[in-house]
C-alpha cells in the first residue's frame, strides 16, 4: 500500500519524506487555508519535496480545484497541471467533476476525485477515468456509518470488473484507520502526520529499549 500525507505543511511532508515513507501528497483547500499560503506557490514547493520519495519517481501530490462548476475546474485544473509533472488534479464526485474528470483523463492529465462516499461514486468516477479516487472514512465514521466498508465496497467493485482507478483512502484519523485501510485492500492511505508518528509508537519498543541500553550500561558500566 502507497503512503501519502494528507497535509499543505512543508515541514511535516520534508520530516515524512526524511523517514523514506512517502510516495505521495494530498492537500484540500481547507488544509491550503490553514497555511496561509499562495495556493500555486506551496503546491510548487510539494513537488519539489516529493521529486524523488519512497518510489524513486516523483510522488504524486493531489491539488484540489476551488470551482464547483465544469469550465471552472478544467481552467483551475489545467493551471495546476502546469506547476509541476507529478499535479494530480483533484475534482470533487459531483456531476461536473465526472465530465472534468473525462476531459482530463483525454488529455492524459491524471485526477483524484475526492469526497466519495458510496461506492456508485467509485464505479462512476472509475467509468471516467480517475486515476485516483478518495472514499472518505472518517466523516463517515462521524454521522455513525462504518467508512472501512465503503472501502471494502469499492475494492469488490473495482475487482469485479478490473477497474484501473487506485482507491486513495483518505479522512484517516488514528492508526486503526490506517491498519484496516490496509487490510481492505486500499492501494493508497492518505494520512495525517501525527498518524504517520503515532504508528511507530509502541510502549513495548520504548520499554524494551530502556531495558537493553540499561544491561549494556550496567554490565560494562557505560
Ligand atoms: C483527503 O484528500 C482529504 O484531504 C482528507 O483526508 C480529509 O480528512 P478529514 O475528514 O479528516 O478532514
Amino acid at each position: 500500500m502507497d503512503l501519502y500525507i494528507d497535509t499543505a505543511n512543508l515541514d511535516e511532508i520534508k520530516q515524512a519524506a526524511d523517514m523514506g515513507v512517502l510516495d505521495g501528497v494530498t492537500t484540500n483547500p481547507s488544509l491550503i487555508a490553514k497555511e496561509g499560503v499562495d495556493y500555486s506557490t506551496r503546491l510548487a514547493e510539494i513537488c519539489k519535496v516529493v521529486e524523488g520519495c519512497a518510489t524513486g519517481a516523483p510522488g504524486p501530490v493531489s491539488a484540489e480545484v476551488i470551482a464547483t462548476d465544469y469550465e471552472g475546474m478544467i481552467k483551475e485544473g489545467r493551471r495546476h497541471a502546469t506547476i509541476a509533472g507529478n499535479i494530480v488534479v483533484k475534482l470533487p464526485c459531483t456531476l461536473d467533476g465526472l465530465k472534468a474528470c473525462k476531459t482530463f483523463s483525454d488529455e492524459n492529465v491524471p485526477t483524484n476525485l475526492t469526497l466519495c462516499f458510496q461506492p456508485l461514486q467509485a464505479l462512476m468516477v472509475a467509468k471516467a477515468g480517475a486515476f485516483l479516487v478518495s472514499p472518505f472514512i472518517g466523516r463517515l465514521d462521524d454521522i455513525a456509518q462504518d467508512g472501512m466498508e465503503l472501502i471494502a465496497g469499492i475494492r469488490q467493485i473495482y475487482d469485479n470488473f478490473g477497474l484501473p482507478t487506485k482507491i486513495l483512502a483518505a479522512s484517516i484519523r488514528h492508526p486503526l484507520h490506517f491498519v484496516q485501510c490496509a487490510l481492505a485492500g486500499a492501494d493508497v492511505a492518505t494520512v495525517p502526520f501525527k498518524v504517520i508518528r503515532q504508528v511507530m509508537q509502541h510502549p513495548l519498543t520504548e520499554s524494551g529499549l530502556e531495558k537493553f541500553v540499561a544491561d549494556y550500561n550496567k554490565a560494562f558500566g557505560t
